[in-house]
Protein backbone atom coordinates (compact mmCIF):
# COMPACT_ATOMS: atom_id res chain seq x y z
CA UNK A 1 0.00 0.00 0.00
CA UNK A 2 2.60 2.72 1.09
CA UNK A 3 4.60 1.41 -2.03
CA UNK A 4 1.95 2.41 -4.06
CA UNK A 5 1.21 5.13 -2.51
CA UNK A 6 4.79 6.52 -3.21
CA UNK A 7 4.89 5.10 -6.96
CA UNK A 8 1.73 7.18 -7.57
CA UNK A 9 3.14 10.47 -6.00
CA UNK A 10 6.23 9.91 -8.26
CA UNK A 11 4.32 9.92 -11.46
CA UNK A 12 2.31 13.17 -10.42
CA UNK A 13 4.27 14.81 -9.07
CA UNK A 14 7.83 15.85 -9.66
CA UNK A 15 8.60 16.76 -6.18
CA UNK A 16 7.05 14.87 -3.75
CA UNK A 17 7.30 17.16 -0.17
CA UNK A 18 5.63 16.03 2.58
CA UNK A 19 2.88 18.12 4.24
CA UNK A 20 2.83 20.18 7.57
CA UNK A 21 -0.35 21.41 7.13
CA UNK A 22 -3.82 20.68 6.95
CA UNK A 23 -6.36 24.05 5.61
CA UNK A 24 -9.79 22.40 5.61
CA UNK A 25 -11.87 24.30 3.25
CA UNK A 26 -15.65 22.56 3.24
CA UNK A 27 -17.05 19.48 3.90
CA UNK A 28 -20.97 18.02 4.08
CA UNK A 29 -22.45 14.78 5.02
CA UNK A 30 -25.09 12.10 3.82
CA UNK A 31 -26.52 10.20 6.23
CA UNK A 32 -28.97 7.59 6.93
CA UNK A 33 -32.90 8.69 7.65
CA UNK A 34 -33.39 5.82 10.05
CA UNK A 35 -29.75 6.06 12.09
CA UNK A 36 -30.03 10.13 12.35
CA UNK A 37 -32.52 12.72 12.53
CA UNK A 38 -29.37 15.20 11.14
CA UNK A 39 -25.70 14.69 10.67
CA UNK A 40 -23.94 18.10 9.89
CA UNK A 41 -20.60 19.37 9.23
CA UNK A 42 -19.68 22.96 8.86
CA UNK A 43 -15.98 24.43 8.20
CA UNK A 44 -15.06 27.87 9.95
CA UNK A 45 -11.63 29.49 9.73
CA UNK A 46 -9.97 25.68 9.41
CA UNK A 47 -11.78 24.56 12.36
CA UNK A 48 -13.97 21.91 12.05
CA UNK A 49 -18.25 21.76 13.92
CA UNK A 50 -20.37 18.49 13.65
CA UNK A 51 -23.73 18.07 15.14
CA UNK A 52 -25.03 14.70 15.28
CA UNK A 53 -28.59 13.63 16.29
CA UNK A 54 -28.29 10.09 16.98
CA UNK A 55 -31.88 8.73 16.48
CA UNK A 56 -30.62 4.94 16.13
CA UNK A 57 -28.05 2.91 18.06
CA UNK A 58 -24.57 2.34 17.15
CA UNK A 59 -23.23 -1.30 18.55
CA UNK A 60 -20.54 -2.96 18.77
CA UNK A 61 -18.75 -4.08 15.48
CA UNK A 62 -19.09 -0.34 14.16
CA UNK A 63 -16.76 0.75 11.85
CA UNK A 64 -14.65 3.56 10.16
CA UNK A 65 -13.89 4.26 7.14
CA UNK A 66 -10.74 6.86 6.23
CA UNK A 67 -9.94 7.21 2.16
CA UNK A 68 -7.97 10.45 0.83
CA UNK A 69 -8.18 11.20 -2.69
CA UNK A 70 -5.47 13.58 -4.18
CA UNK A 71 -6.31 15.67 -7.84
CA UNK A 72 -3.91 17.34 -9.54
CA UNK A 73 -4.57 21.11 -9.55
CA UNK A 74 -7.32 22.20 -11.48
CA UNK A 75 -8.20 18.79 -12.35
CA UNK A 76 -11.70 17.56 -12.06
CA UNK A 77 -10.83 13.93 -10.78
CA UNK A 78 -8.94 12.13 -7.74
CA UNK A 79 -7.37 9.48 -7.04
CA UNK A 80 -6.91 7.66 -4.21
CA UNK A 81 -3.99 7.16 -2.44
CA UNK A 82 -4.81 5.99 0.88
CA UNK A 83 -7.71 4.24 2.18
CA UNK A 84 -7.96 3.08 5.90
CA UNK A 85 -10.79 0.85 8.01
CA UNK A 86 -10.98 1.44 11.59
CA UNK A 87 -12.71 -0.85 14.56
CA UNK A 88 -14.60 2.06 15.98
CA UNK A 89 -15.74 0.63 19.01
CA UNK A 90 -11.84 -1.33 19.70
CA UNK A 91 -10.76 2.71 18.94
CA UNK A 92 -13.26 3.70 21.41
CA UNK A 93 -11.46 1.19 24.24
CA UNK A 94 -8.31 2.63 23.71
CA UNK A 95 -6.93 -0.78 22.31
CA UNK A 96 -5.33 0.50 19.35
CA UNK A 97 -2.79 3.39 18.38
CA UNK A 98 -2.77 5.29 15.87
CA UNK A 99 -2.80 8.62 14.49
CA UNK A 100 -6.18 8.31 14.56
CA UNK A 101 -6.80 7.74 17.66
CA UNK A 102 -4.42 10.63 18.23
CA UNK A 103 -6.95 12.73 16.50
CA UNK A 104 -9.94 10.72 18.02
CA UNK A 105 -8.81 11.97 21.29
CA UNK A 106 -7.83 15.42 20.16
CA UNK A 107 -12.12 15.74 19.07
CA UNK A 108 -13.20 14.18 22.12
CA UNK A 109 -11.28 17.50 23.94
CA UNK A 110 -13.78 19.65 21.83
CA UNK A 111 -17.14 17.84 22.12
CA UNK A 112 -19.34 15.66 23.73
CA UNK A 113 -18.87 12.39 21.93
CA UNK A 114 -19.71 8.84 23.16
CA UNK A 115 -16.32 7.46 24.88
CA UNK A 116 -18.01 3.40 24.56
CA UNK A 117 -20.30 1.13 22.49
CA UNK A 118 -23.00 1.19 21.87
CA UNK A 119 -23.69 4.76 21.20
CA UNK A 120 -27.03 5.53 22.59
CA UNK A 121 -29.63 8.40 20.81
CA UNK A 122 -29.11 11.56 21.78
CA UNK A 123 -27.04 14.53 20.44
CA UNK A 124 -23.64 14.97 19.81
CA UNK A 125 -21.30 17.68 18.59
CA UNK A 126 -17.28 18.72 18.02
CA UNK A 127 -16.73 22.49 18.05
CA UNK A 128 -13.75 24.58 16.96
CA UNK A 129 -11.86 20.68 16.20
CA UNK A 130 -9.03 21.67 14.53
CA UNK A 131 -6.16 19.62 13.17
CA UNK A 132 -3.20 20.72 14.92
CA UNK A 133 0.01 20.70 13.26
CA UNK A 134 1.51 17.82 15.35
CA UNK A 135 -1.31 16.12 14.08
CA UNK A 136 -0.85 16.28 10.69
CA UNK A 137 -0.22 12.66 9.08
CA UNK A 138 3.32 12.09 8.49
CA UNK A 139 2.35 10.20 5.05
CA UNK A 140 0.49 12.37 2.85
CA UNK A 141 2.56 14.45 0.47
CA UNK A 142 1.73 18.44 -0.55
CA UNK A 143 -1.55 18.62 -2.40
CA UNK A 144 -5.56 18.90 -2.86
CA UNK A 145 -7.23 16.52 -1.10
CA UNK A 146 -10.56 15.00 -0.23
CA UNK A 147 -11.13 13.55 1.90
CA UNK A 148 -14.45 10.63 3.01
CA UNK A 149 -14.93 9.88 6.43
CA UNK A 150 -17.79 6.93 6.95
CA UNK A 151 -18.99 4.78 9.25
CA UNK A 152 -20.78 1.45 8.61
CA UNK A 153 -20.93 -2.20 9.40
CA UNK A 154 -20.35 -5.00 7.78
CA UNK A 155 -17.11 -5.26 4.74
CA UNK A 156 -16.63 -2.03 3.29
CA UNK A 157 -17.31 -1.36 -0.46
CA UNK A 158 -18.35 0.72 -2.61
CA UNK A 159 -21.56 -0.28 -2.84
CA UNK A 160 -22.46 -0.77 0.83
CA UNK A 161 -24.86 1.43 2.37
CA UNK A 162 -23.27 3.56 4.69
CA UNK A 163 -24.33 4.88 7.82
CA UNK A 164 -23.18 8.46 7.11
CA UNK A 165 -20.24 9.73 4.68
CA UNK A 166 -18.46 13.26 5.23
CA UNK A 167 -16.90 14.10 2.39
CA UNK A 168 -13.78 16.75 3.09
CA UNK A 169 -11.95 19.37 1.08
CA UNK A 170 -8.58 19.78 2.00
CA UNK A 171 -5.62 21.51 0.96
CA UNK A 172 -2.34 19.95 2.85
CA UNK A 173 0.56 22.51 2.52
C1 LIG B 1 -20.29 17.64 -0.90
O1 LIG B 1 -18.89 17.81 -1.00
C2 LIG B 1 -18.29 17.18 -2.11
C3 LIG B 1 -16.81 17.34 -2.00
O2 LIG B 1 -16.46 18.65 -1.73
C4 LIG B 1 -18.86 17.81 -3.39
O3 LIG B 1 -18.31 17.16 -4.52
C5 LIG B 1 -20.37 17.65 -3.38
O4 LIG B 1 -20.91 18.31 -4.50
C6 LIG B 1 -20.98 18.23 -2.11
N1 LIG B 1 -22.39 17.91 -2.07
C7 LIG B 1 -23.28 18.80 -1.69
C8 LIG B 1 -24.70 18.32 -1.64
O5 LIG B 1 -22.98 19.94 -1.38
C1 LIG C 1 -29.09 20.14 10.73
O1 LIG C 1 -28.27 20.80 11.67
C2 LIG C 1 -27.68 21.98 11.17
C3 LIG C 1 -26.71 22.49 12.22
O2 LIG C 1 -27.18 22.37 13.49
C4 LIG C 1 -28.75 23.00 10.82
O3 LIG C 1 -28.17 24.16 10.29
C5 LIG C 1 -29.68 22.37 9.80
O4 LIG C 1 -30.73 23.26 9.52
C6 LIG C 1 -30.22 21.06 10.30
N1 LIG C 1 -30.98 20.40 9.24
C7 LIG C 1 -32.17 19.87 9.45
C8 LIG C 1 -32.80 19.21 8.29
O5 LIG C 1 -32.72 19.91 10.55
Amino acid sequence: MFLKTIGLFMVISFSAILATKVIFQTGNCTFKRDVFSNFSMEIINNKIKIDIYLVGVLKEGLKGHLGFEVRQSKSPSYQSVFQHDINYCALLKGSQTSIYSRWFNSMLKSGNFARSCPIYPGYYYIKDWELKDDLVPTFLFFGDYRIAASFYYGKYSKRIKLLVECLIEALLA
